[in-house]
């Protein structure tokens, strides 16, 4: 196991009707500035719930984030928080809201002129205005840790930020939030958390029994409660074992002491800036591919997730790594999920090609758990998506 340092502060505030204690987390003198998406906290009785929890306090409200978090949209919140003098934001909404709350708490302390360069030039925020979350949508794991991916239409760019001063001083995760969130994005959800285990633990052995257990449980459980979900989301014990799962698959307990590959995610979030592809969906399209690529780097454990996860027992290690990729990819089918990226767009013809000049312009030559995979890998691997 390798060596690490550990630390997550944010508080979880976890069960039914746990909204309404939102009100005994914000400090009492500070104004808030309230940040939702398009709309669905009206439609669902969230915006209500965290209205009345909040009586008493100064809030302004900013709503209309748009799903992958628009860098123009915020600099019109980065404006509000300034003319109205916010002491405290609060996001109520999915993995966009929350991201988009986390690049306008690090913004509103920012000194330089232009908060886009905090992308660009990796600024890591040692300290950002305080914040909290109510989550709506179990899916990114935002609501407990301190990265946020922001898209800049314009440029057709997405990229992370993070940073010590990024975690959320607290989260209110009630599963009855799920009831509302329509089949597609209860699929993505289900589809970002499995891939974010999948990430921190497809490859190679490090000896790390713990964390492999926790990645294989909580792999376990999303394919336990997928069904469960999607059938019917007013089932509790589903959606509450949905949403645990969510943020314990990317609140940094499973990648500690262990390598982290997130290739994934990276060529993914140029198929979301190139094609608006929902997030989830990209990384359906790139896991199959990217396993088959990298199949001899990562086989071993492969073969373990096979076995441990799918309890596939029939063949040599290499016959149950490949089976493992099999699965995943029919995991992803039954929620709905295509897998190919012509079957989201006719115009893939040279995204392979951009996506590796992008990687080579912004000098990222080697991506993986080895820092080995090139631009001219990951062109090949974006090929075999099409
Ligand atoms: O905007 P509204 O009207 O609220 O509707 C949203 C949105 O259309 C809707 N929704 C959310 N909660 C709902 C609901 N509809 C009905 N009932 C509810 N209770 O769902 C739609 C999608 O919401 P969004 O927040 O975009 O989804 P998600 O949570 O999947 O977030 C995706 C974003 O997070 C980033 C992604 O790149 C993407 O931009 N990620 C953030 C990560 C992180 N910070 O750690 C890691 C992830 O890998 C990911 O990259
Ligand atoms: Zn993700």
């Amino acid at each position: 196991m390798n060596n690490f340092e550990f630390k997550n502060p944010t508080k979880i505030i976890f069960g039914k009707d746990t909204i309404e204690k939102v009100n005994e987390e914000i400090p009492q003198d500070a104004k808030v500035l309230m940040l939702y998406g398009g709309g669905s906290i009206k439609k669902n009785g969230i915006y209500e719930q965290v209205k009345n929890a909040l009586t008493g306090v100064e809030v302004v409200e900013f709503g209309g984030i748009p799903a992958n978090p628009e860098y123009e949209t915020l600099l019109k919140a980065l404006q509000v928080i300034k003319d109205e003098n916010i002491t405290y934001l609060l996001a109520v909404g999915g993995g966009s809201v929350i991201d988009g709350t986390k690049f306008l708490s690090s913004a509103a302390l920012y000194e330089g002129d232009t908060p886009w360069d905090i992308l660009t030039e990796k600024i890591k925020t040692e300290k950002g205005m305080p914040f909290g979350t109510v989550l709506t949508l179990p899916a990114t794991g935002s609501e407990m840790n301190s990265g946020a991916v922001i898209t800049r239409k314009e440029t057709k760019e997405k990229l992370g930020m993070g940073g010590p001063g990024l975690f959320p001083q607290f989260s209110i995760l009630d599963p009855q939030v799920i009831v509302s969130i329509p089949q597609r994005q209860l699929a993505n959800g289900l589809t970002d958390a499995f891939t974010h285990v999948l990430e921190q633990y497809m490859t190679y052995p490090v000896g790390g029994l713990l964390q492999d257990r926790f990645a294989e449980s909580i792999l376990q459980t999303l394919i336990e409660v997928a069904p469960k979900v999607v059938k019917d989301p007013s089932n509790y014990e589903a959606a509450s074992n949905f949403m645990w799962s969510c943020t314990m698959a990317l609140n940094g307990l499973i990648k500690q002491g262990v390598p982290g590959d997130w290739a994934i995610h990276m060529m993914g979030h140029e198929l979301t800036a190139l094609f608006g592809i929902d997030h989830a969906r990209t990384l359906a399209v790139v896991t199959p591919s990217h396993y088959k690529y990298n199949f001899e780097a990562k086989k071993e454990k492969l073969a373990q997730y096979a076995e441990r996860v799918w309890n596939v027992t029939e063949g040599n290690q290499e016959d149950k790594a490949y089976a493992a990729i099999e699965k995943t990819e029919a995991f992803f089918h039954q929620l709905g999920i295509d897998t190919k990226l012509s079957d989201y767009t006719s115009d893939y013809k040279g995204t392979a090609e951009e996506i590796s000049k992008r990687f080579t312009d912004r000098g990222w030559n080697g991506i993986g758990e080895r820092q080995a995979l090139t631009p001219q890998d990951a062109e090949k691997i974006v090929k075999m998506t099409y």
